[in-house]
């Protein structure tokens, strides 16, 4: 065999096997060769194993100097567009109010979404860039970036266009998504909304592929059943997949809603009781889980260890915005959910590669198997088991998308 690139000196490789997603005990499976090598040949994976039995030839040889190597991270839930800044928001809730009585009185996500109308394409695009690299930094090299704090079909369109501009630049692979964040705040205005959004954004962003997916926040301060319903199948019309921000706070059905409309995941789920991890773990939904929201917010974590031992398939995101995570990066997500959320450190490298990209809908990501995408990421250790340990410093060497070292 003749390859573009091999990596050599690998400490250990890991990475999940198989592209379906990974639900209950199977999130403990991980794959792991000492002393291995990689080959990559047109950006993809074409050959792994044991470094001693590579019997082919190669253009370019990296050294990764007896460190571990896990896949590139995905992270399948991020706002990372978005203007101003939610300092004022942080400092009422330290003071004692609540995140749903500060979006109550006109301000929390209604800010931003003020702030994010008043700014530029371009300078979305400038705000934006950096904070996709802190993820990049951290080991994503897959990010999905909503849209949402546009509001009117105008706005979402230019926070869409951004999301598109940052994709032909990024270093990483970007999936964008419409996300249909909060109603207007007057309730004779909703329907009107929501018809707007059926008959004018969703098939024009649909056209323009600006978007893979829709999402909507439902709760009872945003969203409620029947609309996410009628947006659902307006979505599904034009070929566009679904997933919902739900039970956050209260369940009030998103996420019964979610499974019976085949979504790929439904996010947060702090608020989950028995019943609704029965229901996502009888189902083909992926369960999005949000650490950096319990930590920022002081609101319960969500039921990661009930999750996956009634056997849900979990993934885990930064959920990056500035009102609920300011979290910039994907490898302390991971490090977060085995704190908050009760992973192991094997279930939360599974969340954050396979599942993670199984909840985008991709599977060619997310694994170091012949045939994926060359999505590499090189630690700073010879134990991958640091990765996921390490809280505050960056455990992430290098990072490769495509088979290019981007990073490192
Ligand atoms: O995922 N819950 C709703 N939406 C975002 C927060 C957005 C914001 O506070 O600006 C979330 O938590
Ligand atoms: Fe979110």
């Amino acid at each position: 065999m003749k390859a573009d690139t091999l990596i050599t000196g690998i400490s250990q490789l890991v990475t999940a096997s198989g592209p379906e997603p990974k639900r209950g005990r199977a999130m403990r499976d991980l794959q792991i060769v000492e002393w291995a090598a990689i080959a990559i040949t047109s950006g993809r994976v074409v050959w792994t194993g044991r470094e001693s039995e590579w019997t082919g030839e190669t253009e370019t040889t990296f050294d990764a100097g007896g460190r571990a190597v896990v896949p590139g991270l995905v992270d399948p839930h991020t706002h990372a567009v978005w203007a101003g800044d939610r300092l004022a928001d942080f400092e009422a809730r330290t003071s004692g109010s609540t995140y749903e009585e500060i979006l109550t009185t006109g301000g929390g996500i209604r800010s931003t979404i003020r702030a994010t109308a008043a700014a530029s394409r371009e300078t979305l695009v400038a705000l934006a860039k950096p904070r996709l690299d802190s993820l990049i930094a951290s080991g994503a090299t897959t990010i999905e970036v909503k849209s949402g704090y546009g509001f009117t079909p105008t706005a979402e369109l230019t926070i869409l266009e951004a999301i598109q501009a940052l994709s032909a630049t990024s270093a990483a692979r970007i999936i964008p998504t419409l996300l249909i964040h909060i109603p207007p705040a007057c309730d004779s205005e909703r329907s009107g909304y929501i018809s707007l959004v059926c008959k004018e954004l969703i098939p024009e962003v649909a056209s323009r592929k600006l978007a893979t997916a829709v999402d909507i926040f439902v709760e009872k301060e945003a969203w409620h059943i029947a609309e996410a319903q009628s947006l659902f199948h307006r979505a599904k019309q034009h070929g566009l997949a679904i997933k919902l921000h739900s039970d956050q706070f209260h369940c009030i059905g998103g996420l019964d809603l979610g499974i019976r409309s085949g979504a790929l995941s439904v996010d947060h789920l702090e608020a989950c009781g028995a019943e609704q991890i029965a229901m996502i773990a009888d189902s083909s939904t992926i369960a999005t889980i949000l650490p950096g929201v319990s930590l920022h917010l002081g609101i319960p974590s969500a039921a990661g260890r009930k999750l996956i031992d009634a056997g849900a398939v979990v993934a885990v995101g930064t959920d990056l915005n500035p009102g609920s995570s300011p979290l910039f990066s994907v490898s302390q997500a991971l490090a977060l959910s085995i704190r908050l959320n009760g992973l192991t450190a094997q279930e939360a490298l599974v969340a954050g590669t396979v599942n993670a990209a199984c909840a985008l809908g991709l599977n060619n990501v997310g694994r170091l198997e012949v045939g994926c995408t060359a999505d590499i990421l090189v630690l700073h250790g010879s134990d991958w088991r640091e990765f996921v340990y390490t809280l505050g410093a960056n455990p992430v060497k290098e990072v490769w998308v495509g088979g290019k070292r981007v990073q490192g």
